[in-house]
């Protein structure tokens, strides 16, 4: 039989699944669940002894006794003169066995991690503002469930934008508007499966969370290798490939022109489909202006934007631009997944970009990580490559293992190029550092704790 008991303290009624035969273990169980669901909060006033043992029936001594087990296994909490509470979550006990796994694994003090945009620097203002001016226009229609794929408005302003900004031909009906590249990347491995493709290629070296999420849905991945000119497109021989053209990650060259020229041949040549990357091409610090690869062949190139290093990752936003032949395709993989950005999100983003508050956002951005590179490469000891864009530069290193321990040392959070290689031939050591991470007043910090750092380690 269950009970329900109704506290005074509070005026909340509390529901507990105990039964009398149960005795004091079931009690005590009954409490803990109740904590652990959150019908019992944490910091809430517990019913007193005398008041729970009334309403239960049961002895005022058993009760005491279950508080006192449950305050010693960090569940309750008590003081002088003060009501029993509910421990706060940071009091429990899986809190300090987390806690304690996690002790030997401490955040690193001096965040440089690699593609990452300073947090501090999200246009929190001008994102409220769009947010109300979108509000007060569409009161209702936001609300509503949405066409998969991204509203309306979005690939209107999408296709404006990437048109001056990146020189893509983009139609609004071609754009797709995804949960970041990570979902644009499951989407067209599904839709590759589905034509019957069972392979796709990946620059070597590139970042491996898309890699594996490409290998995760089936695909078989090849890795092509990147020299000064970007991906050697006559060492291609998959139906698809994905490349980073406006700067490589992570070695940082952009595709020079004869390789564009290359490509597009060759996906017109053997029907192969271009997966475009464009992850970073907001960041351009040498006035070479690299436009996008989809415009020499819009028919063979899939054009993919994210908002993860122009505004912020945690907003999960990017776009595609398709060759028309893959819209109802990738349309269709879009409604079977049943994600998508939240539809006040992407028309938020609509009207930041139509009234040109995108556009200062990222001049903003720009500014302050040319101050970071400029200052960055002053202290460095040894000269980086991957500096004409983007949020990171590389830096070889004769040991990388060493490096790599040395920042672990110095509390450094950036990322070895090791795991970035797809193949076991010709690799060398480097070290990528996102000099964009950190929080303003955190870079010089930063800086210091690298170089020093990397003192130790660079001949
Ligand atoms: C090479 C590259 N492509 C794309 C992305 C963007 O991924 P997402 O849009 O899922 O945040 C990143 C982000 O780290 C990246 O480094």
């Amino acid at each position: 039989m269950t009970h329900s008991w109704s506290s005074s303290s509070g005026g909340k009624d509390v529901h507990l699944d105990w039964s009398p035969g149960g005795g004091r273990g079931a009690l005590a169980a009954a409490i803990r669940t109740a904590i652990r669901d959150s019908r019992w909060s944490p910091g809430d006033v517990v019913p007193s002894t005398r008041a729970l043992a009334q309403d239960l029936g049961i002895a005022r001594g058993t009760v005491t006794r279950v508080y006192a087990d449950l305050v010693a296994e960090g569940y309750l909490r008590t003081s002088q003169g003060a009501p029993t509470r509910v421990a706060t979550a940071g009091d429990r006990p899986e809190a300090a066995a987390r806690r304690g796994s996690q002790a030997t694994v401490p955040e690193p003090r001096w965040n440089l991690m690699p593609g990452r945009p300073s947090l501090s620097m999200f246009p929190a203002a001008e994102w409220l503002a769009a947010m109300r001016r979108v509000l007060q226009r569409l009161p209702a229609e936001v609300f509503g469930y949405q066409r998969p794929g991204g509203v309306r408005a979005l690939h209107e302003s999408l296709a404006r934008y990437l048109a001056r900004s990146r020189g893509v031909l983009a139609d609004p009906d071609r754009i797709v508007v995804c949960a970041g590249f990570t979902q644009c990347t499951a989407l067209l491995s599904q839709v590759l499966l589905a034509r019957g493709e069972h392979e796709i290629a990946f620059e070597d070296p590139s970042l491996p969370q898309f890699r594996r999420i490409a290998e995760a849905a089936g695909l078989r991945l090849t890795g092509v290798p990147v020299d000064g000119q970007g991906l050697r497109v006559s060492a291609l021989d998959s139906p698809a490939v994905v490349v980073t053209a406006a700067h490589q990650y992570p070695l940082g060259v952009p595709l020079a022109p004869s390789r564009r020229t290359e490509l597009t041949r060759w996906a017109s040549r053997t029907g192969g489909l271009v997966v475009e990357d464009d992850y970073d091409g907001e960041f351009r610090f040498d006035h070479q202006q690299v436009g996008a690869l989809q415009a020499l062949a819009p028919e063979r190139v899939v054009y993919a934007g994210t908002a993860s290093k122009t505004l912020a990752p945690g907003l999960r936003l990017a776009w595609l631009v398709l060759p028309r032949a893959l819209v109802p395709e990738v349309h269709a993989a879009v409604a079977a997944s049943g994600a998508q950005p939240p539809a006040l999100d992407q028309l938020v983003l609509a009207e930041l970009l139509d009234s040109g508050a995108y556009d200062r956002h990222v001049r903003r951005c720009r500014a302050e990580y040319r101050v970071r590179r400029e200052r960055l490469l002053a202290a460095l000891p040894v000269a980086p490559q991957g500096l004409a864009a983007g949020l990171q530069l590389l830096v070889r290193v004769p040991d990388e293992a060493a490096a790599l321990a040395a920042c672990r040392r110095a509390s450094i959070g950036l990322e070895g190029l090791g795991g970035h290689w797809v193949s076991r031939m010709d690799r060398w050591g480097g070290l990528v550092i996102g000099y964009a991470a950190p929080q303003k007043h955190a870079f010089a910090g930063a800086l210091e704790a690298l170089t020093g750092a990397l003192r130790d380690v660079l001949p």
